[in-house]
């Protein structure tokens, strides 16, 4: 079968090979054909050394993808050949908290990862997958999508007509955009491109401010928000906007901590954090079970993840450089 392996850590060294099939599925196993992967910023880290320089090597990359039942192994009960499923980032998280060890074993580092054309998996390491979607859209679900979702609706309760401000346009945070639309609640989004706020509208982001054009966006959102601020802040910059982030924030509100792109330490006034009883929570994707629910809302609210790009399997570089360009708007896929 092919693959994309990378023998040792660098983008250089990552090259489409022929490796052995995986074989017949064993008791509690199921064999899927994958048909697409999506990207993570978490996989150029991985791939350049840089998430954790310990992840074993040779390796595949990659936490997301989409394929179809092709065997199950004695014992499966809930897999039959034809079904369409997901593979779930991390296949020994079930509930919802986890211990350290089910959280860090992971596909695409240390475990192989999804761009491969067949993977064997435990019964517990899939999820079906949403039945209006295509296995390019169900590729995107598994880590980006369902960090946004943990963050509504496993760590904390967001209720309809809240006010949540998602910063960027980029995996997760689309993701938070359209789950908060779905929930019924007013967004306020900020993004570092005109054009690309224009599309946020599009998708029903009720407010945007350009954070280039106005570093001090927090006031921003205070002045829209009729002085009281937002309720929910989804944080993907970390140390470089979480000031920012508590003074968009009102009193009691929730800054979910889930990426780092804006640094991971820095000096900070955290005092308005404390004096406003604001609550700051980290979040690190979800298990099984939150998967499972987050497919059943996506599928009865008719969601349809936003795809950027598709690349052949050729192209996995590209499709990685072009990640790392900034440039896409929501998800970009691998077509396996
Ligand atoms: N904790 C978890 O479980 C988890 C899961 C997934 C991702 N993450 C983390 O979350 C972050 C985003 O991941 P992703 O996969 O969504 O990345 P992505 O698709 O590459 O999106 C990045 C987007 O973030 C925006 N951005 C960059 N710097 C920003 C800043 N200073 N302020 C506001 N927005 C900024 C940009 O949007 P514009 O172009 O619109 O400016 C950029 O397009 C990464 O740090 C990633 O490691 C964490």
């Amino acid at each position: 079968m092919k693959q994309i392996q990378l023998s040792s850590f660098g983008i250089e060294n990552l090259k489409l090979v022929n490796a052995p099939d995986p074989g017949k599925p064993n008791k509690g196993e199921v064999l899927v054909r994958m048909r697409a992967a999506s990207l993570n910023f978490r996989d150029n880290l991985v791939i350049a050394g840089k998430y954790n320089p310990k992840f074993p090597t040779p390796m595949v990359p990659c936490s997301d993808g989409a394929g179809e039942v092709i065997e199950v192994g004695d014992g499966v009960s809930e897999f039959q050949v034809g079904d369409r499923v997901l593979a779930t980032f991390a296949p020994h998280w079930i509930a919802d908290k986890a211990t350290h060890q089910e959280m860090r074993y992971t596909l695409g580092g240390p475990l192989d990862g999804t761009l491969r054309e067949y993977i064997l998996f435990s019964e517990t390491g899939l999820v079906k997958m949403p039945k209006h979607l295509s296995f390019e859209e169900g590729a995107t679900l598994p880590c980006a999508a369902l960090t946004a979702w943990s963050a509504f609706h496993i760590y904390s309760r967001l209720v309809a007509g809240e006010i949540v401000v998602i910063q960027g346009t980029g995996g997760v945070s689309l993701f938070g955009l359209q789950f908060a639309k779905l929930s019924g609640a007013k967004v306020i989004l900020t993004s570092s491109s005109n054009e690309k706020i224009e599309k946020a509208k599009s998708l029903g982001a009720d407010f945007c401010i350009n954070y280039k054009e106005t570093p001090d966006w927090g006031k921003e959102v205070r002045s829209l928000t009729e002085k009281t601020g937002a309720d929910h802040i989804v944080e993907v910059g970390g140390a470089g906007t979480l000031e920012q982030s508590i003074a968009a924030c009102r009193p009691f509100g929730v800054i979910h901590l889930i990426g780092i792109l804006a640094g991971r330490s820095g000096e900070l006034n955290l005092l308005p954090a404390v004096m406003n009883n604001i609550k700051i929570q980290g979040i690190v994707v979800g298990g099984r079970k939150a998967f499972q629910e987050m497919n059943r809302a996506i599928e009865s609210g008719g969601l349809k993840p936003i795809v950027d790009k598709i690349f052949p399997m050729e192209e996995t570089r590209e499709a990685l450089d072009y990640l790392k360009s900034g440039s896409h708007f929501g998800k970009i896929v691998i077509s396996i």
